[in-house]
Formats: C-alpha cells, sequence, structure tokens
C-alpha cells in the first residue's frame, strides 16, 4: 500500500497495572495531575497524520475516559473523532476490542500502550510514514545497551544474543488493517502485535524508538516520568 489511507489509533489502558501498586489503574494514575492516559492522548493527537482514536478502557473507567478525552480535545482543539470501549482480560483481548471500533475507512492501524505516556510525535511520524511508504508492520525500537543472556528453567545461560542485532521495541506499532486483523484472527497470546505478525510470515519493520517512548511500570518509572516532564516544560 502506498499514499492515502485514514490513520486510526487504538490505545490501550485497560491493564490494572499491579505494579505500580496504584489504587487505580495504571492509565488513570496522574502524572503532573493528568492520567497518563491524558498524556497519551495528547502524544497521539499531536501526529497530524491521525484521523481517529479509539481509547480502550476497564469497564469501570469508561466515563472517566471520556472526561480525560473530551480535556484534552478542549486543550489541542479540533481533533480526529476519539471513543472510549472496554478492553478485556489479555492485552491481545483490548486490542481486538478497539480493532472493532475503527471505522470503516480506516486503512492504518497503529496501536499504542497508554503507559508509554510521553512518547514523542516523531515517533508516530516515523512510524505512520513507514506504514503508508509500503510497509505492512512498523515498530519502533531502540539499540539494547546491557547484554542479553537467554536463559533455561534452572537459570543456566543457553545463549547470549548477538547484542547489536538486538532491538528493544516500543509502542506505538502501526500495520496494515487487513494485516493486523488476520494476525488477531489467528491467534492473541504474544507480548505485542507485531508478534502475531511476525506468525504469519508477514515482514516487520524496525523504525528508530526513542527514549521518551519507554513503558511507566514502577513507581521509580512514575518518578522518571515526572522529571522528564518538568524537563520539558
Ligand atoms: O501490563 P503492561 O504494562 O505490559 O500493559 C501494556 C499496555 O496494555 C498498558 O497500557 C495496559 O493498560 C494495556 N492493557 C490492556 N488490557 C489488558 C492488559 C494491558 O489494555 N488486559
Amino acid at each position: 500500500m502506498t499514499g492515502a489511507g485514514r490513520v486510526g489509533v487504538i490505545v490501550v489502558a485497560a491493564g490494572s497495572g499491579s505494579r505500580l501498586g496504584a489504587s487505580v489503574p495504571k492509565a488513570f494514575v496522574p502524572l503532573a495531575g493528568v492520567p497518563l492516559l491524558g498524556h497519551a492522548l495528547r502524544g497521539v493527537l499531536a501526529c497530524a497524520a491521525v484521523s481517529e482514536v479509539v481509547l480502550v478502557v476497564p469497564a469501570s473507567h469508561v466515563e472517566s475516559a471520556q472526561a480525560i478525552a473530551e480535556a484534552v480535545c478542549r486543550e489541542v482543539g479540533p481533533a480526529g473523532a476519539v471513543t472510549v470501549v472496554v478492553g478485556g482480560a489479555e492485552r491481545g483481548d483490548s486490542v481486538a476490542s478497539g480493532l472493532g471500533a475503527l471505522s470503516a475507512g480506516v486503512e492504518v492501524v497503529l496501536v499504542h500502550d497508554a503507559a508509554r505516556c510521553l512518547t514523542p510525535v516523531e515517533v508516530f511520524d516515523r512510524v505512520v510514514a513507514a506504514v503508508t511508504a509500503g510497509a505492512v508492520a512498523v515498530v519502533p525500537g531502540t539499540a539494547v545497551v546491557d547484554t542479553v543472556k537467554q536463559v533455561d528453567v534452572e537459570g543456566l545461560v543457553v545463549a547470549t544474543p548477538d547484542r547489536s542485532s538486538l532491538r528493544a521495541v516500543q509502542t506505538p506499532q502501526g500495520f496494515r488493517r487487513d494485516v493486523l486483523v488476520r494476525a488477531h484472527a489467528a491467534s492473541s497470546d504474544a507480548t505485542d502485535d507485531a508478534g502475531l505478525v511476525e506468525r504469519l510470515g508477514e515482514p516487520v519493520l524496525v523504525v528508530e524508538g526513542d527514549a521518551r517512548a519507554f513503558k511507566v511500570t514502577t513507581p521509580a518509572d512514575l518518578e522518571t516520568a515526572a522529571r522528564l516532564l518538568a524537563e520539558s516544560t
């Protein structure tokens, strides 16, 4: 596929985030007074190519997500349609729920973790550009600085992959819509959407990611995010 094709973004925010130890689901934890989901949505809407956004949230937080979306849309001005749907037990279920809510005209789908709430717009732009230039699936990734060991159940090392060939991958991950739908119909148990597409035998391209696209997982990550935000304002 080349050229036009409406771009829809699924923001998955239905996880509990138990490792953060907060009393609300992770995407609703405040960062400088704004829930992580609000920061994530701001980042998504900064990408001019995006025409619609689906927020996938826990059933308990639909109204809260709608209020967050209204507040962000008021702040950023006219934006594409933002809808809110309920997610599922596993991340894959939440992505499938988001896929079902995209309108018929969407041909390029980005899947983004709300927890990667400070992802800069350049990463969205790079992913969209690569898919619209013809790639089937695109993931942002960064070089791995640690040496990575593959271990067995006893903790014994079985392999040391060549570090120069490894990438730590992030979101947004971008796909041709038909390919992502096919991948989700075939399986759903990968830790990222590109993993499902790989199983179809389709090529997945890595473009440059960004350290700021890290996933907020622990209380220390939340502190890092607060510091980055303070430095950028
Ligand atoms: O748990 P983890 O941090 O890996 O989740 C990554 C993203 O997937 C988060 O933004 C989380 O809200 C989302 N998720 C989801 N539905 C689930 C599990 C995770 O939307 N059932």
